[in-house]
């Protein structure tokens, strides 16, 4: 089934926040944000732009009801500044007025004083003063230490990987109107629908059962409106809360890039230990995560960091720590990853380390270490249906790994000024909020009177097709045409309590909630068939949109007379579902578990050739062995594998986030952050599904075996930092292997030129 919001997508007709028809009287909001990283005695003097004509109101701190706390992990985020201000962008005040124009008009003319406090902006100086969001946390399994003495070569280094803008289309924003009795509809552009109902009735002082919130569809989130959609609909809330007119806000780019976090930055070192057989017998690794000026989701994402920090291969002693490091920079949140890719970069980074030691290619390290059946990983959960090495074979037959390095060895031989590359990425990504209670789903069916169908889940459609896939469930439980079935919009008061769209798990477990109401309702139709039909109920299957008898026997009664036969029968035609993972389970007191529901499996190979004058580089190709499942829309997934690709490939490459030392965004505009464009995608991407054993194929806790896709294959990008990194060396024998990413074209440049270090 092709993406069933492609048509109103490419017409110009799919309805976004800022497509919403505003109502008369609407007014416009904007936020003023803080000039510096950090300061107190904050003092706000909003007078002047009160008086400007067409403003309504400037709201701040004291006009908050409720509490003036928005964090989700931890409560240390205020919505609006108060005495304090902990980084650039930090929100102060909200300017409310009749148009969008003269509110920024306003905004200019608010005054504050301060004084201004010393500044941190980066992970290592918040760890030597002891800045930290929350105590740090370890991981381990066996011996480190015992074992590094024994190992044949022992390698450490350090590494550095940048943030990333998440750059989705549509910026922040929400639209809130007030309701009878006090009550408020919230269109928001969330992945969190219930995050924002929470947060904004706990704002607003008021029961959660007073906030609704609606969400359509977002022009992208990619983890960037996880949590950060929420302030933009509590400011926005608090605006209708005192007014009464209905209040639009929507940050421009600008304010976007300003004020929201990005994928976390991490400097981090490893040691890594092997034995001459190229067994990786120990691995030691401490992240320092930049978590910006407040927790936001930070945690979390360290967590998912230290689950993957041995990526696809089985090490026998691990030992990881990662510290949240609180620095005065917009705290930063999830990204496509959640925390993973920052892992798998450190481990990458210390293969190619001992790799380029050894003198070896990478990729014979990676091959001997790849995870096998009932491996264990250092987190305690036993490795089941792995696919890591049948993904490698797999990718091994088509490319020819070996041959591959010939080709390349022959063309750098032959050519001066441009130099090949390859580099081998294996994946594993557990599948799983890594926080076990939000792992469950509800899905409400309506089928109407008629035979058509309504569907509510807490799934949010963000550009990853989950309400294709949703629809699809319906369509296939019920067996009847698609176009009887309808999406509706995401919304608190028909799907409550819902986990936020996020870990790639949406479509798991809002798909299984779906699929077991709409069982359910088949069930009870199949009752009402079977007494209409006078034949056992057992006999009765839905089958194309006809009731069939007795091994698919077509009858003459159809879908919507069996669902208006129902109705007749006062049948109950609406049913809700609910879903929790089973299995699931961590320990934190041991940091032992089986948190993830199953793993996604793939192994991609990178080729590039490099422009050894200029320092520029191209993505030759990708090719990618990719585990599926039994794929359930084989469209929208190689979309996702493609998409997330692209993603990773600008992250290693070319995304580079830049503050200066003030805690000032300096890649604040597009014409100075660099996303990845057509140009710099690989020039061919191919993907294979892996397919083994079709009957084997896919896990049950996949929804249809299909398996979660949206943020694995971002970590394929990872393998182009070290092809880019790999074809330099062709160049320059002397260059000392770095790893810190982006690899720009500068940093291949001066690569390409550095001389050896004289000892
Ligand atoms: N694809 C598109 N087009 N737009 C997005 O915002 N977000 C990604 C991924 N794919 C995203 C996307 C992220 S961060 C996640 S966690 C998953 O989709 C979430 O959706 P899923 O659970 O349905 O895979
Ligand atoms: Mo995705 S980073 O889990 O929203």
């Amino acid at each position: 089934m092709k993406n069933i919001d492609a048509n109103g997508h490419v017409r110009g007709e799919s309805l976004f926040i800022d497509d919403i028809l505003i109502k008369q009287h609407t007014l416009h909001a904007v936020v003023y944000s803080s000039p510096v990283a950090h300061a107190k005695d904050l003092i706000i003097d909003v007078s002047k732009a009160e008086k400007i004509a067409g403003v309504e109101r400037v709201f701040t701190a004291k006009d908050i009801p409720g509490d003036n706390e928005i964090g989700g992990i931890l409560l240390d985020e205020p919505l609006l500044a108060e005495d304090e201000l902990h980084f650039q962008g930090q929100p102060i005040a909200i300017v409310v007025a009749e148009s969008d124009f003269i509110a920024r008009q306003a905004r200019a003319l608010i005054e504050i004083s301060y004084s201004e406090l010393p500044i941190i902006t980066t992970a290592k100086q918040a760890k030597e003063q002891g800045s930290f969001i929350n105590p740090a946390r370890s991981f381990s399994m066996g011996d480190v230490q015992k074992s590094f003495d024994e190992c044949d070569y022992v390698f450490e280094d350090d590494t550095f990987s940048n943030g990333q803008e998440h750059l989705y289309l549509e910026t922040q924003g929400s639209y809130a109107e007030k309701m009878e009795n006090g009550c408020i509809k919230l269109m928001s552009s969330t992945q969190g629908p219930t995050v924002v109902q929470r947060i904004a009735a706990r704002v607003l002082g008021l029961a959660m059962h007073k906030i609704e919130v609606d969400v359509t569809r977002l022009g992208g989130g990619f983890g960037g409106k996880e949590d950060q959609a929420t302030p933009w609909a509590c400011m926005a809330a608090l605006a209708t809360y005192h007014l009464n007119t209905p209040v639009k806000l929507i940050l421009d780019r600008h304010d976007d890039l300003k004020m929201t976090g990005k994928r976390h930055p991490y400097e981090s070192h490893f040691k890594i230990g092997l034995d001459k057989d190229l067994k990786i017998r120990a691995f030691e690794v401490e992240f320092l995560q930049n978590s910006g000026a407040a927790a936001d989701l930070s945690p979390a994402i360290a967590e998912r960091t230290l689950f993957h920090a041995t990526n696809a291969y089985f090490i026998p002693n691990v030992k990881t720590t990662v510290h949240s490091c609180k620095t005065n920079l917009p705290p930063n949140t999830a990204f496509r990853g959640f925390g993973g890719p920052q892992g798998k970069y450190v481990i990458e980074s210390a293969i190619a380390k001992a790799a380029d030691q050894l003198k070896i290619p990478a990729w014979h390290i990676q091959k001997a270490n790849l995870l096998k059946e009932n491996d264990e990983f250092y987190y305690g959960q036993i490795a089941e249906k792995v696919e890591s090495i049948n993904t490698w074979k797999k990718l091994n037959k088509k490319i020819n790994i070996n041959r591959l390095e010939e080709n390349i060895k022959v063309f750098n031989d032959n050519n001066s000024l441009l130099k090949k590359g390859m580099a081998l990425m294996p994946i594993c990504f557990g599948i799983s909020f890594t926080n076990t209670p939000m792992n469950h789903a509800r899905a409400l069916v309506h089928i109407y009177q008629d035979g058509s169908v309504g569907i509510s889940t807490g799934a949010v459609e963000m550009g990853q097709s989950v309400n294709t896939k949703m629809l699809q469930i319906a369509a296939q439980t019920f067996s009847i045409d698609p176009e009887l079935i309808k999406l509706e919009t995401t919304n608190t008061t028909r799907v409550a309590n819902t986990s936020p769209t996020a870990a790639s798990a949406t479509a798991d477990l809002n798909g299984k909630a779906l699929l077991k109401a709409c069982n359910a309702l088949v069930d009870r139709l199949r009752h009402v068939a079977a007494d209409e039909l006078s034949v056992g109920v057992d006999t009765i299957e839905l089958n194309d949109g006809w009731v069939h008898v007795n091994n698919n026997k077509q009858t003459e009664l159809d879908w919507k007379n069996l669902v208006f036969k129902a109705f007749w029968k006062r049948v109950c035609l609406t049913e809700n579902g609910h879903y929790a993972t089973p299995t699931i389970k961590f320990d934190k007191s041991k940091e032992k578990g089986h948190p993830f529901a199953y793993h996604v499996y793939g192994t991609a190979c990178i080729q590039t050739t490099i422009d050894c004058l200029r320092g520029t580089y191209e993505v030759d190709s990708v090719d990618i062995v990719h585990d599926f499942g039994k794929s359930m829309n084989i469209g929208v997934d190689l979309g996702q594998v493609e998409g997330a690709l692209a993603q990773g490939i600008g992250w290693m490459t070319m995304e580079e986030i830049a503050y200066n030392d003030e805690g000032r965004l300096l890649s604040n505009t597009l014409s100075t952050y660099k996303i990845p464009d057509v140009f710099s995608i690989a020039k061919e991407i191919n993907v294979q599904p892996l397919v083994i054993d079709a009957e084997k194929q896919g896990n049950d806790m996949a929804i249809f075996k299909s398996k979660a896709v949206g943020e694995p294959p971002l970590m394929y990008g990872i393998g182009v930092y070290f092809a880019i990194a790999n074809a330099i060396k062709a160049f320059n024998p002397n260059y000392q292997l770095k790893f810190h990413s982006p690899i720009t074209p500068e940093k291949v440049l001066m690569g390409l030129y550095e001389k050896q270090k004289s000892e």
